[in-house]
């Protein structure tokens, strides 16, 4: 069925630019994937509250996210996220927003769905302007958060569960996508290489603790496509093959059964990782040398990685290049990397209230 146009246009914007005193506050939504989170945020960046409730429990049985499982948690929390966040900010949502901001792309379908509903609905009660955000370009923009007084334009890099791409960043509003996985996000490797070495879900941070205690050489593990200088593309399923392959060999294999060495486990976290984060460094310091940006500016759950954050300090450093890092507690999934709607509230930028999720990942912008 075809719906006409709906009554949004009265509802950008119109009402608070009438006022006297411009609300600074912005309440974002995040529900891309299995993190439930608001946060209250004012124009200057300080956060006034924000809330995260993680699906890990829930996920962790089934060693990854259930899709369905991960939006249903969603319509249970979204509510009393929204609301400890208003509590904890104590600001009157009628008087004192600008806006409600909400991710909209890219994610899983169900979980978006979830946290758009909720914004929409919130706009129309509070006669709010809605904002939809990119997911990815929120992780970059975490940054942002460190820094005045602007991240822009710089090298964008997110490293997370569902990403690993690149971007020449020229300003808030101009994203071109420069290269990224060409199979598996770095932080889903780093999940699967967790569950073959016995680690619980998501398995990133406990497989980073466990290679604190072995020797990244230990095995001879493929780096895909780092020595391809004409690519900025990446890949991360070779890698996590090769370690099965060193693992069990080439068979079936149930990793739950399978009692290895500490020092086996230790030394194949410490291998995987050295690979997977060369395999990282390596591009994001072609992305440097060919666009000659000044910057490089890094988001999203790997990014929390010690060595990583290490390892790109060392290369910047060498390069010439700034180099920013989102905050460890804003690299995974969280709401106040929403702030990046400030950048389009500013230019007037609202969504209507008929906008639609994109779960895919647009590489155009
Ligand atoms: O950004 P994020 O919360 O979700 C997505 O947007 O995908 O990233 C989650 C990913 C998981 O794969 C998790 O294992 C990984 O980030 N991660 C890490 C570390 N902390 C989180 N990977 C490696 N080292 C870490 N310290
Ligand atoms: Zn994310």
């Amino acid at each position: 069925m075809v719906v006409g146009p709906l009554p949004h246009q009265d509802l950008r914007g119109a009402l608070f630019l009438t006022r006297a005193t411009q609300p600074v506050n912005l309440l974002a939504i995040e529900t891309t994937c299995d993190e439930t989170a608001a946060a209250v945020i004012d124009q200057n960046r300080n956060v006034l509250a924000s809330a995260v409730a993680s699906q890990e429990q829930i996920h962790d049985r089934f060693q990854g996210v259930v899709p369905e499982l991960a939006a249903r948690a969603h319509l249970e929390r979204i509510v009393p996220i929204v609301r400890q966040v208003l509590d904890q900010s104590g600001i009157d949502p009628r008087r004192d927003l600008a806006a409600v901001a909400v991710a909209t792309e890219p994610g899983l379908p169900g979980s978006l769905l979830v946290g758009l509903a909720a914004a929409k609905a919130l706009c129309v009660a509070w006669k709010k302007p809605l904002v939809a955000i990119n997911h990815v370009q929120a992780h970059i923009y975490a940054c942002q958060l460190v820094q005045t007084p602007t991240i822009f334009p710089c090298v964008g890099f997110v490293v997370s569960g569902g990403h690993t791409n690149l971007y020449r960043c020229e300003a808030a509003d101009r994203w071109r996508y420069l290269g990224g996985t060409i199979d598996d996000a770095v932080g889903e490797a780093f999940d699967k290489v967790a569950v073959m070495l016995g680690l619980p879900y998501p398995g990133g941070p406990h497989l980073s603790r466990l290679a604190q205690t072995g020797d990244g050489g230990a095995y001879d593990l493929p780096r895909p496509m780092l020595a391809d200088r004409s690519t900025l593309n990446l890949s991360f399923s070779g890698l996590k093959t090769a370690v099965r392959y060193q693992l069990v060999g080439t068979g079936k294999q149930d990793f739950s059964q399978l009692q290895l060495p500490e020092q086996v486990r230790a030394d194949m976290a410490a291998s995987f990782q050295r690979a997977a984060i060369e395999c990282l460094v390596g591009k994001a310091r072609l992305a440097l040398e060919q666009t000659g940006l000044p910057r490089l500016c890094v988001g999203g759950g790997v990014a929390a990685n010690v060595l990583l954050r290490a390892e790109l300090k060392s290369m910047t450093a060498q390069q010439g290049s700034e180099l920013l890092i989102a905050p460890k507690d804003l690299c995974t999934d969280n709401a106040v990397m929403g702030a990046i709607a400030w950048e389009k509230i500013g230019r007037q930028d609202f969504s209507p209230l008929d906008i639609d999720i994109q779960p895919g990942l647009l590489r155009g912008h």
